[in-house]
């Protein structure tokens, strides 16, 4: 029988995964749908209710349920119950498993980005934004030799709050800051060769009162830029890649990625999760190159 998968978020129109998931199941062989669902806050409990009973295999899920799915699935990953968010879903036997595959998909993306760029793995890392994907990002940064990091957010006590989790004991250096308050500029100036990541979206920014990406007058040689966006603003998704963030590092020569390799990566895993086969990563790319116009996903932009 064809099975049925699926990606809920508010808004969904936009994602990419329904092309390279769907392209993943041909090129495999395996008779399955995947499906977009646009599902708002207040409708989550009763669409989660519908996909049981329409019997879905497995799911993806984006903002803003990340979070609220911790609580909706029979059994979490040790991973997942980490950092606090759910991105992917498998029905085993009709129990739902939730797994996070951001985590592990941001680290398989920094680590080839680096790789290619022959770059060793940044000692110190100002990451912008405290949401759901920054815990992912914190939770991968853990597992490398990271001995300083620094949170930039709207919200400073956000930030406080996140540097409490458990895994983040392994880096000693730990700082949060609002994002009007400069003292991140002159952590900023002071770290060795930093790594600068970007989890706030441009969209989010539409409506406020801080100007972003808030890098203007910031000093960025020697810097390192990755960017969990990859769309690239009002040009929309055929461009080189460098997302508003990353064209900041322009005048410096910063070497820089944006999110297309993450979520290729966090892709292929939730489809091994899935599946239990190998992924065809070649295939998925293929169809993310296709669709954005960008040549690469790992080398510097
Ligand atoms: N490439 C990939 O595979 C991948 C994977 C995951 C996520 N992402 C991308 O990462 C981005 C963030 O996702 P998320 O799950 O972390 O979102 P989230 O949990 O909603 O976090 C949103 C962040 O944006 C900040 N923010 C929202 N509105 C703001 C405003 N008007 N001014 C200043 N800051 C504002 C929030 O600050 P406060 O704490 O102050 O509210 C928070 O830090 C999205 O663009 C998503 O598409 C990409």
């Amino acid at each position: 029988m064809r099975q049925f998968f699926a990606i809920i978020g508010h808004p969904v129109a936009h994602s990419l995964s329904p092309r390279f998931q769907q392209a993943a199941f041909d090129a495999e062989g395996i008779e399955a749908a995947y499906l977009p669902f646009d599902i708002p806050p207040d409708r989550l409990s009763q669409s989660l209710a519908a996909l049981r009973i329409l019997g879905v295999s497995g799911f993806n899920v984006t903002l803003p349920h990340k979070e609220a799915l911790t609580g909706e699935v029979d059994r979490i990953s040790e991973r997942a119950r980490e950092i606090g968010a759910v991105n992917t879903v498998v029905s085993r036997e009709g129990e739902w498993f939730g797994e996070n595959t951001d985590g592990p998909g941001f680290l398989l993306a920094l680590d080839r980005f680096l790789e290619e760029s022959r770059l060793p793995f940044p000692s110190h890392v100002l990451i912008f934004g405290a949401g759901g994907s920054a815990r992912a990002v914190l939770w991968a940064l853990s597992r490398r030799p990271v001995s300083g990091i620094c949170l930039v957010n709207r919200t400073g006590g956000r930030g406080e709050a996140i540097l409490d989790l458990p895994f983040l004991a392994r880096i000693p250096n730990r700082k949060a800051s609002a994002l009007d308050d400069p003292s991140w500029k002159s952590w900023l100036a002071q770290a060795p060769s930093p790594l600068l990541v970007n989890t706030l979206s441009l969209r989010a920014f539409e409506k406020a009162s801080l100007l972003f990406p808030p890098l203007d007058g910031v000093p960025l040689s020697g810097t390192v830029m990755f960017d969990l966006s990859y769309a690239a603003g009002e040009s929309g998704l055929k461009t080189s890649g460098k997302t508003p963030f990353l064209r900041m590092g322009d005048r410096f020569d910063t070497p820089c990625q944006n999110g297309l390799g993450m979520l290729l990566a966090q892709g292929a895993l939730a489809f091994e999760l899935w599946t239990g086969k190998k992924a065809p990563t070649e295939r998925m790319e293929e169809i993310l190159r296709e669709a954005t116009g960008q040549k690469t996903l790992w080398k510097s932009l």
